[in-house]
């Protein structure tokens, strides 16, 4: 068990986030990740259709042998948690719970802010989550469907960045809010900025507690992979692998050597 992949999905890019903070705390784990880039965005696609794609995602992965799936896209993770939960017998980690948790451990003024895709911020679950955790939080949560698209583009500061970012975090800042969590797999990429508007606030990228998350789990089943052999990264996209290769590099700042192309309906893999 402990050689056998961890594997984490995401709906496109965005996971890699995830994937750089799991690499990071855990250098020895082989992981395989899946990005569905013929689908992507799923943040303004309904419930039923991120339930469809996720299980289907889901599916590939388990396929190849996962100890562990990480739900890297916080659309997937707040909408279809439950669902892969019921469909695979293997331990399943969605993202909305650590960052959840991150900001109640950080928050001083018990204030908190959310952004997110439209799907996400609809679907409440870091407002559920938050208020199962400490009903007397106050939350607030904004939808910031630029953001995905402007990281993309590699604009990651400077005007055009300050100006969306006003835009959307305008309302919150009034509020007073101590602590934002950045509820998108791609936010993390706009710390900077956002932090140069929003100054003295917290940024909790649930990233990070993703990954501490997936220690604690691995060490609690004894799943752990102790060889100090280097480990594989494997990437498989449902389409346009090199601009996956090209953005992900950018996210990632190591190189993407094995990158396959697959399709989910047939499976079938080409280089
Ligand atoms: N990965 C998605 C998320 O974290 C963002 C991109 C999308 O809309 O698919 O919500």
């Amino acid at each position: 068990m402990k050689d056998k992949p961890i594997g984490i999905f995401d709906s496109g890019v965005g996971g890699l986030t995830v994937l750089k903070e799991i690499y990071k705390l855990l250098p020895n784990e082989n992981l395989i990740y899946l990005g569905d880039t013929a689908r992507v965005p799923y943040g303004i696609r309904s419930p039923e259709t991120v339930i469809k794609y996720s299980l289907e995602c889901a599916e590939f992965l388990y396929k190849k042998g996962i100890k562990l799936l990480v739900l890297a896209c916080n659309t997937s993770s707040s909408i279809s948690l439950d669902t892969l939960r019921k469909n695979f017998d293997i331990p399943i980690i969605g993202v909305i719970e650590p960052g959840a948790r991150k900001a109640l451990e950080v928050t001083k003024n018990n204030k908190i802010g959310v952004i997110g895709t439209e799907a996400t911020i609809q679907s409440k679950s870091y407002h559920l989550t938050i208020k199962s955790l400490n009903p007397d939080i106050f939350v607030i949560s904004k939808a910031c469907p630029l953001f995905v698209p402007i990281v993309e583009e590699g604009i990651l500061e400077g005007a055009i960045a300050d100006l969306i970012i006003e835009r959307y975090l305008k309302e919150i800042k009034k509020i007073g809010i101590d602590t934002l969590i950045l509820g998108c797999t791609h936010y993390p990429l706009l710390k900077k900025a956002i932090k140069k508007y929003m100054k003295d606030i917290n940024l909790v990228d649930s990233a990070e507690a993703v990954a501490q998350d997936v220690k604690r789990l691995l060490i609690e089943k004894k799943f752990l992979n102790n060889q100090k052999s280097e480990n594989t990264k494997i990437f498989y996209v449902t389409d346009a692998p090199d601009r996956f290769k090209k953005i992900g590099e950018i996210f990632l700042n190591f190189e993407i050597d094995t990158i396959y192309k697959i399709s989910l309906e047939a499976e079938e893999t080409t280089k």
